[in-house]
């Protein structure tokens, strides 16, 4: 199991800093990437995630919430270990996204908002490496978690199977119910206000860890 810090709610003004502050306690970074169109919000986009990149070992977990994922993956700086996670609701064809990540030699992950059949995702299981879970609606951080995101993370995990496939799980997620995400199947925790929105954001994570992995 891994813990994913997102930046969303770190200090965009000093992002090398806060990630500096939490580079011990969480396994990934997750960044955000909102276009204003696919979301109703807007955040960064390559420019700033790739200027990030030397300062930090931790991989990134890049969450594109854009129109146009085909035409931006290629513009980020990735090695094998990071990912690029596109929607499938997205305006490009999942296939044109799938090619152009696949293309990078980055992990890929799919993703789709939580009113979202998860038979829309299904196709593309053999496809990617990892399915991120909205428990919230895509676009801001610090919303309450969708408690019908439990039992869509255990329906994923079935029909998943076998496969070599990780679920992430991004939205709401706190010490409260780190535990229940966990247990219903996630195997990479995001958590961004439950951190970053901490006077103590390593020692929030850790907190958060702690919680995860309780009893397992
Ligand atoms: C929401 C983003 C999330 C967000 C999570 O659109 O995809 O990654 O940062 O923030 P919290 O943990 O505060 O819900
Ligand atoms: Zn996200």
């Amino acid at each position: 199991m891994k813990l994913a810090a997102s930046l969303l709610s770190a200090d965009f003004a000093h992002l090398a800093r806060d990630v500096a502050r939490v580079e011990g306690a969480v396994h990934l970074l997750h960044l955000d990437v909102m276009d204003g169109h696919f979301v109703p919000n807007l955040t960064f986009g390559p420019p700033v995630a790739n200027s990030l990149r030397p300062h930090t070992r931790l991989p990134f977990a890049i969450h594109l919430m854009i129109e146009r994922p085909a035409q931006y993956a290629p513009r980020f700086a990735v090695g094998p270990e990071d990912s690029i996670t596109f929607h499938v609701e997205a305006a490009d064809p999942p296939e044109e996204a799938l090619g152009a990540v696949r293309a990078l030699g980055c992990r890929i992950g799919i993703s789709a908002r939580p009113g979202t059949p998860l038979e829309r995702l299904l196709p593309y299981l053999d496809a990617v490496d990892l399915v991120l879970v909205m428990s919230v609606e895509p676009g801001f951080g610090g919303q309450a978690f969708l408690p019908e995101a439990l039992e869509r993370i255990r329906a994923l995990r079935r029909a998943i199977g076998r496969r070599p496939v990780e679920i992430a799980v991004d939205g709401g997620i706190g010490p409260e119910n780190v535990r229940a995400v966990v247990e219903a199947g996630a195997d990479v925790i995001v958590a961004g206000s439950a951190i970053f929105g901490k006077p103590d954001p390593a020692a929030a994570a850790r907190d958060l860890w702690a919680r995860a992995t309780k009893g397992s």
